[in-house]
């Protein structure tokens, strides 16, 4: 479980800070499905990249599985980024000239694996997603629902407890954006946190758990009606 506690989150100083998160208590429950729902501008990402241990809180404390990140030495904080999460991005952020392979492949490399466990754990989880046919292929040969499975799968790829996934139907036209969502289900179903942000309140039907955000101040509810 991670949970936030009065996480405030102030950039800049002065006249041009900006208050992007007031006072935000929550939880991600282990294996539940949870989406942050607000309009742009709202915090959503900002939200979303403190519980994944992107960015830390101006002031306020996250706690995962227990342990306060704050406490963490940036190596240990590291560590439980490599260990613990798995992100997706709207815009894929995947290596263009690389193959499929060496894309999902790449975290474990950050994890000091041994190339021939890279490339097993890499090709599993592409076969998982129905990509083994793609393995081989560069990522900029690639459709917009293809990158982002396969981007999917280098999320999962080190055996993450919590997938985050970022407007990740955000490029998508409907019918991708709809693979996308049951895949992440799955991945939820097979016992991971999800955690999703979104604008959409469709793709929040999603979610078991709903986080709704406005200008910076979050409060959750359960499942919508
Ligand atoms: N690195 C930054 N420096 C300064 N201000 C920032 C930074 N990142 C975000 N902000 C500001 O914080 C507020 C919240 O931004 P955030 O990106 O979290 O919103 P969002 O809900 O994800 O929006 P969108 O739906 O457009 O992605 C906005 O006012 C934004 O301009
Ligand atoms: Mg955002």
């Amino acid at each position: 479980m991670i949970e936030l506690r009065n996480v405030d989150k102030i950039y800049g100083e002065g006249e041009g800070a900006v208050h992007a998160l007031k006072n935000v208590s929550i939880t991600i429950e282990d294996g539940k499905f949870t989406a942050i729902l607000g309009k742009s501008g709202s915090g959503k990402s900002t939200l979303m990249n403190i519980i994944g241990a992107l960015d830390t809180p101006t002031s306020g404390e996250v706690f995962a599985w227990g342990r306060n990140l704050g406490e963490m030495s940036a190596d240990e904080l590291a560590d439980y980024r490599n260990k613990t999460t798995g992100f997706v991005f709207q815009s894929f952020y995947l290596e263009p000239t690389f193959t499929v392979l060496d894309n999902v492949a790449m975290p474990l490399i950050i994890a000091g694996e041994s190339r021939k466990s890279r490339e097993e754990k890499a090709v599993a989880v592409l076969k998982k997603l129905g990509l083994e046919d793609k393995i081989r292929k560069k990522a900029n040969e690639l459709s917009g629902g293809q990158k982002q499975r396969v981007s999917i799968a280098r999320a999962l790829v080190h055996d993450p407890e919590i997938v985050l996934a970022d407007e990740p139907t955000g490029n998508l036209d409907s019918q991708n954006g709809a693979e996308v969502m049951a895949l992440l289900r799955k991945i939820c179903e097979s016992g991971k946190s999800v955690v999703l942000v979104t604008h959409n309140m469709e793709d929040a039907k999603n979610a078991e758990n709903i986080i709704d955000i406005k200008d910076g101040v979050a409060v959750m509810r359960g499942k919508t009606p």
